[in-house]
């Protein structure tokens, strides 16, 4: 009887769920990830008493892409600072990872050289820094971050991730080939298949951000740049509903990386 009625109960849960219309929230000019209320208070908003594990993870959302993570507007345009011979232009070269790189290396990083070579130096050296100075920084030149895109209380996030939430990406991955160095792997399998698998499926195919010819999914990012994926790991994707692992720690990300990296890539 009991396991009749939790049946019954759960299949009206459903008919509710579905009849109910959530209100969309408004998500500026990009439609592609909308969510209801409760959601956007995950994605954008900040808990009343924030864990230094939010803080930092919140951070790296806004390292990572501040207008999707605050759910602002990008600036006209292209970054003042940007070099003039760099390949990128517009919104991305707004964001810090463009000029910074996923490694937190800058010009002695991955981006030494590609379609992201700037010749920006990394902000490694800011790591262990005062951070009301670094925010001080990226309201002045060459930044120029106003109030409008990132308000105080965000931009105290960036900080305090710059200055204790970078990662030393060099024990996870090799910078040289932008290969994963292996960690241990069944860890890396426990967490993602109890975790990740809700969303990505249990072989990393249920989301695909790529096109009909070339899909992408965790496997095919692992592998294609897995500095990029350790900051979705630890920090998550801006702008969606997604777990990260921040408060488990990098070493924890280092198994995801190495067992995301064996999954199937197309
Ligand atoms: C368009 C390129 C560009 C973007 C985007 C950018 N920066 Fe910078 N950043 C620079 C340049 C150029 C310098 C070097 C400034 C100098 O030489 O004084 C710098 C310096 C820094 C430094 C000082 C590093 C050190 O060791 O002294 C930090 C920290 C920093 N940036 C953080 C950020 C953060 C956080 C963001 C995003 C909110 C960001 N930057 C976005 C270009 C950029
Ligand atoms: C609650 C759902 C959810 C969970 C749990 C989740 N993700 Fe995601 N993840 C998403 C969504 C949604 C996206 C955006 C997909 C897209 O762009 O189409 C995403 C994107 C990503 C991306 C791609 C970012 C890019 O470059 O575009 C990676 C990598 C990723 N997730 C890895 C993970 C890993 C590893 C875990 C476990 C630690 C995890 N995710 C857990 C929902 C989730």
């Amino acid at each position: 009887m009991r396991v009749f009625y939790s049946l019954k109960s759960c299949v009206l849960c459903v008919g509710l769920v579905a009849g109910l219309s959530v209100p969309a929230v408004a998500d500026g000019d990009d439609h592609d990830y909308d969510h209801d209320d409760m959601a956007a208070v995950f994605i954008h908003g900040a808990p009343s008493h924030p864990s230094d594990a939010w803080v930092l993870a919140a951070g790296g959302r806004i390292y990572d892409n501040w207008m999707e993570a605050l759910d602002r507007d990008a600036p006209e345009g292209t970054h003042p600072a940007y070099p003039a011979g760099g390949k990128q232009s517009g919104e991305t070269t707004w964001r810090c990872k463009e000029c910074h790189g996923w490694d937190y290396l800058g010009v002695e990083g991955i981006y030494r050289e590609g379609s992201h070579h700037t010749g920006i130096m990394g902000i490694r050296g800011a790591s262990g820094g005062d951070e009301a100075g670094i925010a001080a920084a990226l309201r002045a030149e060459p930044h120029g971050y106003t109030p409008q895109m990132i308000s105080d209380d965000e931009l105290a996030r960036v900080a305090a991730f710059v200055a204790r939430g970078q990662v030393d990406l060099s024990a996870y991955i090799n910078l040289e080939t932008r290969t994963v160095i292996p960690g241990d792997i069944d860890r890396g399998r426990a967490v993602f298949q109890t975790t990740c698998a809700a969303c990505h499926g249990f072989d990393g195919r249920n989301l695909d951000w790529g096109d009909a010819d070339s899909p992408a999914y965790v496997g095919t990012e692992a592998v294609a740049a897995p500095d990029e994926v350790m900051n979705k790991i630890l920090n998550a994707h801006p702008g969606v509903e997604m777990i990260n692992l921040r408060a488990f720690g990098a070493d924890f990300a280092g198994d995801v990386l190495t067992y995301i990296s064996t999954l199937p890539q197309d």
